[in-house]
């Protein structure tokens, strides 16, 4: 992938903080970001809405229109039992190849006439971009992972329960390790970035690091 525009693939498990990274890098290079978990969030919470099981591949099928039309805007796909809807919906190999070129599509022509794009998810390095000019793999401890999601809900004055938190978590990390199709694992060229020990800017300056490192991203950076 050295024509065309350049691709920063960031996977990793839940609440490890991707979606800060992946934001902040899109914008001191310019590129486009795209959340994939969105794309699954947006499938499970149709599919809760149509009161369908969220294992049924045919019934999931049947209640989700193109990934084109999905609402990734709404604030609802944020919420706890939309993420478990949401991993149970990604384990069906038939939703994963609907939303497939979909990905594809956008990191070969970023909308906006973007440069670049920084698309982050779990399979993204393995599956749907394994010729990313650049891969990350962000992780952290379990524990940190659900202080740092724990802390989050609370801004948003939402209650949870450390140790439930702790449980649902690690049940969700589970599954997406062990599915069958496009299972959660570090790409065998990915940057395996641990923010055990890292805060957000911590975290953002030593992702930077890697990529200046990066020939193909020389003279990309704004910040
Ligand atoms: O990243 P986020 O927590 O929003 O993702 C929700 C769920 O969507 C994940 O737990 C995972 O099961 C699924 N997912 C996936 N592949 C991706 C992105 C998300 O399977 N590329």
């Amino acid at each position: 992938m050295t024509d065309g525009p350049l691709v920063i693939a960031i996977d990793g498990p839940a609440a490890a903080g991707k979606g800060t990274l992946a934001r902040r890098i899109a914008e001191a290079l310019d590129f486009a970001h795209l959340d994939t978990g969105l794309l699954y969030r947006a499938i499970g919470f149709a599919v809760l809405q149509a009161k369908q099981d969220p294992s049924d591949e045919a019934a999931v099928l049947a209640a989700v229109e193109e990934p084109e039309s999905l609402r990734l805007g709404d604030p609802a796909l944020r919420r706890d039992d939309v993420a478990d809807a949401a991993a149970k919906v990604a384990t069906l190999p038939g939703v994963r190849k609907r939303l497939l070129q979909f990905q594809r599509d956008f990191a070969a022509a970023p909308p906006g006439g973007k440069k670049g794009a920084v698309v982050e998810g779990r399979d993204i390095g393995t599956v749907v971009l394994p010729a990313a000019n650049l891969k990350i793999f962000l992780t952290a401890a379990l524990e940190i992972r659900a202080d740092r999601r724990l802390k989050e809900l609370r801004e948003r004055g939402l209650q949870s329960i450390r140790s439930q938190l702790l449980r649902e978590m690690r049940e969700r990390d589970e599954r997406d390790e062990k599915r069958a199709v496009s299972p959660l694992r570090p790409a065998e060229d990915a940057a395996v970035l641990d923010t055990t020990e890292l805060d957000a800017d911590a975290a953002f300056e030593a992702a930077m690091t890697i990529i200046r490192s990066q020939p193909d991203f020389a003279d990309k950076d704004r910040s």
